[in-house]
C-alpha cells in the first residue's frame, strides 16, 4: 500500500484534502490522473449498466427483457426521507473508547477483534492491562446540517448516506414520464455521506464518498432471479475490467450482519493490500431489500416481523414515522394485478473500485535498456478503457521539425482520445513516466518519421515497439483499445 500511495500522490491520482492544512480525516481529492480514472471507471459503469445496455434482447437467465434508466437527484432531501427509511434510527455504529492517558484511541465495536491496541499491537483493544475501554455507544453516521436562516430543530438536514432513496421517492415520476414497466433498473451515480468513526484505508473507508447504484424494480414472484441476475454480473463486470478472479469473493451475509431492509445480500470482496493474506474487504453489495422501501415511503416506517415488514408503532399505537401517502404501488398489465415491486439493489462504492483497480494494476518488473540490461520499473496495468490517457505522444529531439510532426499527430488522436504531449527529459524518462500513469500506448516521432512518415508505437506491457504509418494510427489505435 505504501508504493502504491506514494505512487499515487507522485502521479497525481490521489491527495490528502486540504493537505496544506495538515488534512483532514475521511476526505480525499483526486488529482489530474486520478479524476480521469475515476471518470472513466464511472462512464464504464454507466455505459455497461445503462446506456449501453440492450433492452430490447432477452438475457440469458433472466425472466424477460429490461430496461434501465438514470437519475440524478440532490444530496439534501426532505428529513422525513430518512425517518421513514429507517436510516435515522438505525443508522448507527457502536463506539467504544479507550480512557487510558496516553492511548484516547476510539474504535468500532465490530473492529475490535481486527484493531491492535496502539500500546501494545499483539493485542487487541482490551486484552493489554492498561486497556480502560467504555462499553458501547451509538453513534450517528448521518451528517447533519440546516437548511435556511433559522438554525433550530425544524430546519435539520442530513446529507444523504445512500443514493438510493432519491430513486425511490422519484420511483412514481420516472414511471409517469418513461411508461417503463417491471421489470426495470433506474441507477444513480452521486456523493454520500457519512461521519465514519475511524476512516481508514485509504480511500476505503471515507467520510464523503461516490456510489454507483441501481434500484431494479421486479415482480415479487421473480426477485430471486433477478438478484442471482446481478450478483453475477456486477462479479463479471469487475473480471471484464481487469480485476483477477482470485483477487474477488462472493460472500453472503448472515442473518445477524443483514441491514434493516435487506432480505438477503451478498458482498462481492476483493483482497485489498492492506489485508491480512485471506482477508477480502467489501467493494458492492448486492442486496434484495424486498418491498421495504417503497411501502415505507407509502405507508411509514417499517420493522421486520419474520419474514415480512410491518409499520412501527409507538407508545400511543400510532406509526413512528409517516410516510407520504403517496400511491407507489404498479398495476401490472399482464398479470392483470396490482403490486408493490420487489428490489434488487447493485451499490457499488466508486471510490472503492477505483482503489481495487490501482491496487490490481500496480505492477513491478523489469525491461531492458539500450544496454540490453535490466531495468526495473514500475507500470499501471491498468485496462485501456479506465486509463486515464490512452495513448501518449512524444518528439525523440525538439529538433528536425519533429516536434511540429508529433502535434499535428498529438491534435488528430486528441479528436478521439484522451491523449499526452510531452518533450522534454530523455525518452527513456518519457516512457517510465507513462508507464506509471497508465498510459497503454506511446507514439515517438523520429528521424525515419522524417523519411517515410511512420512512428513507433510502444505497448505498455510488452514494451514491444512497431514501426507503424502515421496515417494508420487512428485505425490501429482504436483496434487495439477495442481488442
Ligand atoms: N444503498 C445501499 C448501501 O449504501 P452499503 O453497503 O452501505 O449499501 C454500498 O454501501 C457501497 O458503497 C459499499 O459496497 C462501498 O463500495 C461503498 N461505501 C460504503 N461506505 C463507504 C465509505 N465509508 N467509504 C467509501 N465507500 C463506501
Amino acid at each position: 500500500m505504501e508504493k502504491l500511495t506514494s505512487l499515487a500522490k507522485r502521479r497525481g491520482f490521489i491527495f490528502q484534502s486540504s493537505e496544506i492544512y495538515g488534512g483532514i480525516g475521511g476526505f480525499w481529492d483526486y488529482g489530474p490522473l486520478g479524476v480521469e480514472l475515476k471518470r472513466n471507471l464511472k462512464e464504464a459503469w454507466w455505459r455497461d449498466m445503462v446506456s449501453g445496455h440492450d433492452d430490447l434482447a432477452t438475457l440469458p437467465g433472466a425472466p424477460s427483457p429490461y430496461a434501465m434508466t438514470g437519475l440524478d437527484c440532490s444530496i439534501v432531501m426532505h428529513p422525513q426521507v430518512w425517518k421513514v427509511s429507517g436510516h435515522y434510527d438505525l443508522f448507527h455504529d457502536l463506539l467504544v473508547d479507550c480512557r487510558t492517558e496516553g492511548c484516547k484511541a476510539r474504535f468500532r465495536a465490530d473492529h475490535i477483534p481486527t484493531s491492535q491496541c496502539p500500546l501494545k499491537p499483539s493485542r487487541h483493544p482490551g486484552e493489554h492491562d492498561k486497556c480502560d475501554l467504555t462499553e458501547p455507544r451509538e453513534f450517528s453516521l448521518m451528517f447533519k446540517t440546516n437548511v435556511g436562516a433559522l438554525f433550530d430543530p425544524s430546519s435539520e438536514a442530513y446529507l444523504r448516506p445512500e443514493t438510493a432513496q432519491g430513486i425511490f421517492v422519484n420511483f412514481k415520476n420516472v414511471l409517469d414520464t418513461t411508461r417503463v414497466k417491471i421489470p426495470f433498473g433506474i441507477a444513480q451515480i452521486g456523493k454520500s455521506f457519512r461521519n465514519e468513526i475511524t476512516p481508514r484505508n485509504y480511500t476505503f473507508r471515507s467520510r464523503e464518498f461516490e456510489q454507483m447504484e441501481i434500484e431494479f424494480f421486479c415482480h415479487p414472484a421473480n426477485s430471486q432471479q433477478w438478484y442471482t441476475y446481478w450478483r453475477d454480473r456486477r462479479f463479471a463486470w469487475y473480471t471484464s475490467l481487469g480485476l483477477r478472479s482470485e483477487n474477488l469473493r462472493l460472500r453472503n451475509h448472515d442473518a445477524n450482519e443483514l441491514s434493516h431492509y435487506s432480505c438477503g445480500t451478498a458482498d462481492i470482496e476483493y483482497a485489498f493490500p492492506f489485508l491480512l493474506a485471506g482477508e477480502f474487504g467489501e467493494l458492492e453489495g448486492v442486496a434484495h431489500r424486498g418491498d421495504f422501501d417503497l411501502r415505507s415511503h407509502m405507508e411509514g416506517k417499517l420493522v421486520r416481523a419474520g419474514d415480512d415488514f410491518t409499520l412501527e408503532l409507538d407508545q400511543q399505537g400510532q406509526p413512528r414515522y409517516v410516510g407520504s401517502g403517496k400511491e407507489l404501488s404498479y398495476f401490472d398489465d399482464q398479470r392483470q394485478e396490482r403490486i408493490v415491486p420487489h428490489v434488487i439493489e447493485p451499490s457499488a462504492g466508486a471510490d472503492r473500485a477505483t482503489l481495487a483497480f490501482l491496487c490490481e494494476a500496480y505492477t513491478e518488473d523489469a525491461i531492458e535498456d539500450s544496454q540490453g540490461k535490466p531495468q526495473p520499473r514500475v507500470v499501471l496495468k491498468l485496462h485501456p478503457r479506465l486509463a486515464p490517457f490512452k495513448v501518449a505522444v512524444f518528439p525523440l529531439v525538439k529538433r528536425e521539425g519533429m516536434p511540429k510532426i508529433a502535434q499535428d499527430i498529438y491534435r488528430e488522436l486528441k479528436r478521439h482520445w484522451n491523449v499526452f504531449y510531452d518533450e522534454t527529459g530523455s525518452v527513456g524518462r518519457r516512457y517510465r513516466r507513462q508507464d506509471e500513469s497508465g498510459t497503454p500506448f506511446c507514439i515517438t516521432v523520429d528521424s525515419q518519421t522524417l523519411e517515410n512518415q511512420t512512428v513507433t508505437l510502444r505497448d505498455r506491457d510488452t514494451t514491444i515497439q512497431e514501426r507503424v504509418a502515421s496515417k494508420d494510427l487512428v485505425a490501429l489505435i482504436q483496434e487495439k483499445l477495442t481488442a
